[in-house]
């Protein structure tokens, strides 16, 4: 039996949703631990495109339990529209595959409103969040101001919480933000829809999870966004605000480490960012544009382009480092063929000396210059590929290289968005 986590090795949209999905067949049970509606993770099977954002990737799979942990910040109002789509396309016709935990936070309409004043106020500075009110609801969480799905399940004090924070938060939007107030009885009257909707979701989900694992369900702990973007070990403060790295699986699930047996990093074979912060490996040129074209670099959740790179070793040996990372899952090498030369970045030069470690100093971040080892490409389009032999022999030294560079192994290559355009080379589920 094995308990199996996927993290994200970069700044988000390594391609988790895709992997999730492929190995929710040997798991019974799928978990988000962390975020919320500020992921989009896209699955694409048979041709048919779903991006989830909400509920755990392996939706698609019948009779899977997917579960919404303690870490995750709910945006009812979402999590009921995605429901729905999923319903409409013949999925989840089971509520019972559906479990919510009772101590996860929601996301209020005054998160959103505050996020995105923010962002304005910014200007320049700004994080590029994805305005769903992300930061300022895991704030609440923190400052204990927060409303919890259990909290809204009991009527007076939902009723007390709101009416208290709405207080404040009128103060704060109007004098400081100059922003819009909101009316309590609007959003009271749109939270007690909420409250009916979901209340047959709701559960104690730290003792469902570890009743199915003493039963001997195999878990699959699905990560949001990546390590470089967890608010401890991330380009702070250009981050989300929640812990993306394993060690979140714990506190955003109510299940102790020694369940996690292995943990597996997705990542990119070149890099990507969506919203503002440093980059050391990013393009600004055509071969830029390019990887946006040929990977169709845009944001699942916001549409946003995203900013392209080579692959960041300093940045993944991070991520290894702070999930305990097992082996990598290296997601749309396919998107590579066709480039003569392909640099790898082993290390940053600043201020005239090497850097191999991930720097904590935003300013060293800025201006890290990328050191760059340059590797052989190929002209071989590879979304037909599944055995790793049958790849150019200069994708699998470049395959191979990686793997030496980041000192952890590659267990899956990915060479397209497909379900099945997937070369596994070791099954995290079978080790
Ligand atoms: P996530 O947030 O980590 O789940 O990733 P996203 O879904 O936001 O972004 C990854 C994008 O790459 C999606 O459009 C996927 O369909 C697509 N994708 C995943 N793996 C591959 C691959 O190996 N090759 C190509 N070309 N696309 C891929
Ligand atoms: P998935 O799960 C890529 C980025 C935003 C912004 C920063 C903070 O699809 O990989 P937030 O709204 O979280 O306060 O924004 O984090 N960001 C993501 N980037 N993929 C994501 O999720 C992201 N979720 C947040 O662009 O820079
Ligand atoms: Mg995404």
């Amino acid at each position: 039996m094995a308990n199996v986590a996927i993290i994200g090795a970069q700044w988000g949209d390594e391609g988790k949703g895709k992997i999730v999905d492929l190995f929710t067949d040997d798991a019974d049970i799928v978990v988000r631990f962390q975020g919320g509606n500020n992921a989009g993770h896209t699955l694409v099977v048979d041709g048919k495109k779903t991006v989830l954002h909400l509920i755990p990737s392996g939706a698609l799979h019948p009779n899977k339990l997917c579960v919404i942990g303690n870490g995750v910040v709910v945006d009812p109002e979402v999590l009921l529209e995605e429901i729905t789509a999923l319903k409409r396309q013949g999925h989840f016709m089971d509520d019972a595959q559906l479990r919510i935990s009772e101590e996860a936070h929601l996301i209020m309409p005054y998160h959103k409103a505050i996020d995105q004043a923010r962002e304005r106020l910014r200007g320049e500075g700004m994080i590029g969040t994805t305005g769903r009110g992300i930061g300022p609801a895991y704030e609440d969480k923190v400052a204990r101001v927060g409303i919890r799905v259990i909290d809204l399940l009991e009527e007076e004090t939902f009723q007390e919480k709101l009416q208290r924070n709405i207080e404040e938060k009128n103060i704060y939007l109007k004098a400081i933000l100059k922003e819009k107030t909101l009316d309590f009885n609007k959003l009271h009257d749109s939270y007690s829809v909420y409250r009916e909707k979901l209340r047959s979701y709701v559960t104690d989900t730290s003792l469902l999870l570890d009743r199915e694992m003493r039963a001997g369900k195999q878990v699959l702990f699905e990560g949001a966004q990546g390590t470089l973007l967890d608010v401890d070990h991330g380009t702070y403060p250009f981050v989300t605000s929640s812990n993306t790295v394993a060690g979140g699986v714990c506190s955003g699930t109510g299940v102790g480490p020694r369940h996690i047996h292995q943990i597996i990093g997705i990542s990119k074979a070149y890099a990507t960012r969506v919203g503002s912060g440093p980059f050391p490996t990013e393009i600004h040129g055509p071969e830029g544009e390019t990887l946006k074209r040929e990977g169709f670099e845009f944001g699942a959740t916001t549409g946003r382009p995203r900013r392209c790179g080579w692959f960041d070793a300093v940045g993944v040996r991070h991520a290894v480092r702070m999930s305990g990372i097992t082996g990598i899952a290296l997601t749309k090498l396919d998107v590579l063929t066709g480039f003569k030369k392909i640099p790898i970045c082993t290390a940053y030069r600043y201020d005239g000396k090497v850097v191999h470690d991930f720097p904590a100093s935003l300013k060293i971040m800025q201006h890290a210059q990328p050191v760059y080892e340059q590797m052989e490409g190929w002209d071989k389009p590879l979304d037909d590929v599944r055995k790793f032999s049958d790849l150019p022999a200069q994708a699998q030294k470049y395959v191979r290289r990686l793997e030496e560079i980041v000192e952890t192994e590659i267990i899956l290559v990915s060479v397209g968005p497909g379900r099945d355009q997937t070369i596994l080379l070791k099954n995290p589920f079978h080790t």
